[in-house]
């Protein structure tokens, strides 16, 4: 089926067999390689992109269901060259080891932030308890989300 998505602010039209992920959409059929495969069933975090400003696991969610609405994904946050200052953040506190969960953290935040300019740890904590991080690099990740909210 055709379907007209909303990518980073583009609109992209594909032909995609009805059901397909906007995991593979993204990483396959658009280059889009930010967003990783991680579970493939909703629960690791490693695939999150933003659906019109919400945190949303791209490999559970069928490219057809989200048409016209607007889809970031990790490489949407930056501005040009100056990185989203969550982005920013993860870099200053060294929130990173192999980076296979940061995007999904990374996307988490910035929806924590949109909706709670100045979150408690608790929230922090629980907006990032659907990020699986096998390199337990969470501490750090609370740091950043603190200091991009400062
Ligand atoms: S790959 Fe989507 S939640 Fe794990
Ligand atoms: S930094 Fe390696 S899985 Fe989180």
């Amino acid at each position: 089926m055709l379907v007209r998505l909303i990518v980073n602010g583009e609109v992209k039209e594909l032909e995609v067999p009805t059901g397909r992920s906007l995991l593979a959409v993204l990483r396959d059929d658009l280059d889009l390689t930010g967003a990783k495969y991680g579970c493939s069933h909703g629960g690791c975090g490693a695939c999150m992109v933003l659906v019109d400003g919400e945190a949303t696991p791209s490999c559970v969610t069928p490219a057809e269901t989200i048409v016209g609405r607007q889809i970031v994904t990790i490489e949407g946050l930056a501005a040009g060259a100056t990185l989203h200052p969550v982005q920013q953040a993860f870099l200053d506190e060294d929130a990173m080891q192999c980076g296979y969960c940061t995007t999904g953290m990374v996307i988490n935040a910035v929806a924590l932030l949109q909706r709670i300019a100045t979150p408690s740890e608790r929230q922090i904590r629980e907006a990032l308890a659907a990020n699986l991080c096998r390199c337990g690099v969470y501490q750090r990740a609370i740091r950043a989300v603190q200091r991009a909210s400062r």
